[in-house]
């Protein structure tokens, strides 16, 4: 394996973070991961607290207290995109969950006596749009449509806590692979069925990543003051869905005959369909690749085999 990144680049050692969206598929895993390292975690949740370090808030509606203080904040929240069709009202709900959202608790936190010093913010890899085969890197610019502005107008929220000094770090996530949930916990009992099949022709790219390097890389970007800009959240060998699909069959040992043509994706998912089944983003992680991160999975094989346990 290829050596840790040393440990005297970590420059900055905060202890108590902020995790919001902590019920989430990536919150649940990143904060006990956190807790494992020793890191005491404070949880920013929508409903009354109902165990230790559980801080209610609500963009708008109420004050971050003055008595807790936090090093680091890592904000995953947001309404879960594939939770249905992009009707208005959702597409509403997609961008204040993470735009209005972001801005208040930007503003909120660095009103505090000390603010916190570093904000790891999710974003996505929907930032960069639908690029057929052109590769992205964090040098990329941004892409067109719903998800694209969406993840602009979040990165940017987020970048203003930058004005009070914080190391802001705009994590550009792929499609997360877990067991727990997210796409691949959708697609295993289609494909266990033996009905599994590309999308649409199955030549768009997916950038992907397993959830144990996501976490991972969140836990190093609070710790490592490197981290700050855009960073592609996402397996080294990014691949098309065709090549997705059929790793996926093998690893379930199963057939993946039955291809769903886009007009059906279209049909059933609207435009969540095209920005986020069918569109092509080749997304790679060079600024972590250069940082010598060491991946878990660096092939979709790799992380099939983690997280399908065959
Ligand atoms: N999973 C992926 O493949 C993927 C890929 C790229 C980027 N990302 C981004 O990474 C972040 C974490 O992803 P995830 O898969 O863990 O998401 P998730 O499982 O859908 O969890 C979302 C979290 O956000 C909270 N939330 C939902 N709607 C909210 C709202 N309107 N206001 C405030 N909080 C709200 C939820 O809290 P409640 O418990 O209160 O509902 C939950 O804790 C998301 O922002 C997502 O866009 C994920």
């Amino acid at each position: 394996m290829r050596p840790l990144i040393p440990t005297g680049t970590l420059t900055e050692n905060p202890r108590r973070v902020l995790v919001t969206g902590a019920s989430g598929l990536v919150g649940s895993a990143l904060v006990t991961e956190l807790e494992r390292c020793g890191w005491t975690v404070f949880r920013l949740v929508r409903h009354a607290p109902r165990m230790a370090r559980e801080i209610q808030w609500c963009a708008g509606r109420a004050r971050f207290p003055e008595g807790v203080s936090v090093d680091a904040v890592v904000h995953l929240a947001g309404e879960n995109l594939a939770a249905g069709r992009w009707t208005d009202a959702r597409k509403k709900a997609i961008r204040e969950s993470r735009i209005t959202f972001t801005r208040a608790l930007v503003i909120d936190l660095g009103q505090q006596t000390q603010p916190p010093r570093v904000w790891v913010n999710a974003s996505a890899v929907g930032f960069y749009g639908d690029r057929g085969e052109e590769i992205l890197d964090e040098t990329s610019g941004g892409g067109a449509g719903f998800l694209a502005e969406v993840c602009a107008a979040w990165e940017k929220e987020a970048r203003v806590a930058e004005t009070w000094g914080a190391r802001v770090v705009r994590l550009r996530t792929g499609m997360v692979l877990s067991a727990e949930g997210g796409a691949l916990a959708k697609l295993r009992p289609v494909f266990r069925l033996g009905l599994g099949g590309r999308l649409g022709n199955g030549r768009q790219w997916m950038s992907w990543i397993a959830l144990s390097d996501l976490v991972g890389v969140v836990e190093l970007a609070l710790r490592d003051g490197r981290f700050a800009g855009p960073v592609n959240a996402t397996a080294p060998e990014p691949v098309t869905n065709a090549v997705f699909t059929r790793a996926l069959a093998r690893a379930l040992h199963r057939p993946a005959m039955l291809p769903v043509p886009s007009w059906v994706l279209n049909l059933v998912f609207g435009e969540m369909a095209e920005a986020t089944l069918l569109a092509s983003t080749r997304a790679v992680p060079a600024r972590l690749e250069a940082w010598n991160y060491p991946f878990r999975c660096r092939r979709i094989e790799d992380a099939l085999r983690e997280v399908t346990g065959v």
